[in-house]
């Protein structure tokens, strides 16, 4: 029996190509993993009538670490999202997204190396939504006026932005184990309490407590999202491990892609305390389907983050350190990666040709 068994979710569009790549990578090293195939996303929904199978859920149970390739949510059918599906399922309430800087991605920045820990289960993700014109909409406008909380245009839609002690002290209280396990400094909480007093208001005040927890162990400041924005385009060298609640923690997380090159590059992975779900940033960016294009960096360096999880720190270097030779090398790279540097796709290679540069490395 192998030493550890793995949860391989392909996905849809480029996620088949780039699990593919990711999982010869990783074979490569020689690290004893026996991966069990999982199909979940729009192309099992005529096989199962749901793109989120009860016993791709199991599996993940089962089998308490699984890899996914991005899943496809078409826009406005009432389909619900399997990211989000599954992270609710598992109760996976940590979204980690490391950012850190390669040389070689073209990148705008060199030196940056931040965490960003999201909030993955409650604020306005909670799903609970009123529709324009439905009666409970209509309902929960009268009782907002009968009660004197506030006037709520008739034509108006509604998302809940429900924000919890519960769920506050767990995230924040990851963050800064997290900073401690790994050496970090400093824990900034991402927070609209300036404006949103109930819920992100709550936020804070637990975020306060929890940090007094950690004085003199990890550093703590809070800054409220706006100005965090900015400051992570103008000195991203001032963030260390980031904390924030889920929508501003998904927006936040992908400016943090966008300072280390992009979508293509960013690793993630969804915890909990039973299991865990690694799964790069990006979608499945279905026009680059089936291309053998799209660059599986952020899928192999999600990887990276897996085998840490399951203490194989050997393996992860190894990749870190080809994924490393190869952009600084230049040559063997995709598309993306050659036109951020050269300004023209000429010379790049397809997605299984930069994992065999990868894998030639070792
Ligand atoms: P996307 O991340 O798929 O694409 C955004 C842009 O980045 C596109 O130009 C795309 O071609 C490019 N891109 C993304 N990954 C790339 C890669 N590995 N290599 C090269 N280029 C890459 O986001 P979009 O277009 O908003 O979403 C497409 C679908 O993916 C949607 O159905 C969305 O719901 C789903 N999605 C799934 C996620 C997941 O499974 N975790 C996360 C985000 C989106």
């Amino acid at each position: 029996m192998a030493k550890h068994v793995v949860t391989l979710i392909p996905g849809d569009g480029i996620g088949p190509e780039i699990t593919t790549a990711m999982r010869r990578v990783v074979d490569a090293t020689g690290v004893d993993i026996e991966w069990e195939i999982a199909d979940a996303g729009e192309h099992v929904m005529a096989e199962y009538g749901t793109p989120l199978p009860e016993h791709v859920i199991e599996a993940c149970r089962r089998n308490k670490v699984a890899i996914k390739g991005p899943v496809t949510t078409p826009v406005g059918t009432g389909f619900r999202s399997v990211n989000v599906a599954l992270r609710k399922e598992l109760d996976l309430y940590v979204n980690l997204r490391p950012a850190f800087s390669i040389p070689g991605t073209g990148a705008r920045y060199e030196d940056v190396d931040i965490v960003i820990v999201r909030e993955n289960t409650e604020d306005l993700y909670a799903g609970i939504e009123f529709e324009e014109g439905a009666p409970e909409t209509a309902e929960l406008i009268r009782f907002c006026a009968e009660k004197g909380v506030g006037t709520i245009r008739p034509d108006s839609g509604i998302s809940l932005k429900p924000i919890s002690i519960t769920g506050s002290e767990r995230i924040v209280r990851y963050a800064f184990e997290y900073a401690l396990a790994n050496g970090r400094k400093k824990v900034t909480a991402v927070h609209k309490a300036n404006i949103l007093k109930y819920s992100d208001g709550l936020y804070l005040d637990v975020a306060r407590k929890v940090a007094a927890e950690y004085e003199g162990r990890v550093e703590f400041e809070d800054r409220i999202v706006d100005m965090t924005c900015m400051g992570l385009v103008l000195y991203p060298e001032q963030f260390d491990v980031v904390v924030l609640p889920n929508l501003y923690g998904d927006i936040v997380s992908d400016l943090a892609a966008g300072l280390i090159g992009g979508l293509g590059m960013a690793p993630g992975a969804n915890i909990g305390a039973e299991c865990a779900v690694f799964e790069p940033v990006h979608g499945s960016a279905p026009k680059y389907a089936g291309k053998d294009m799209a660059n599986p960096t952020a899928e192999i360096l999600t990887a990276v983050l897996m085998l840490k999880h399951l203490g194989e720190f050997d393996a992860a270097e190894k990749i870190l350190a080809g994924v490393k030779t190869v952009l600084a090398e230049g040559v063997s790279v995709t598309y993306d990666i050659k036109r951020t540097n050269t300004g023209s796709t000429d010379g790049a290679v397809g997605t299984q040709a930069y994992a065999d540069a990868i894998i030639a490395t070792f």
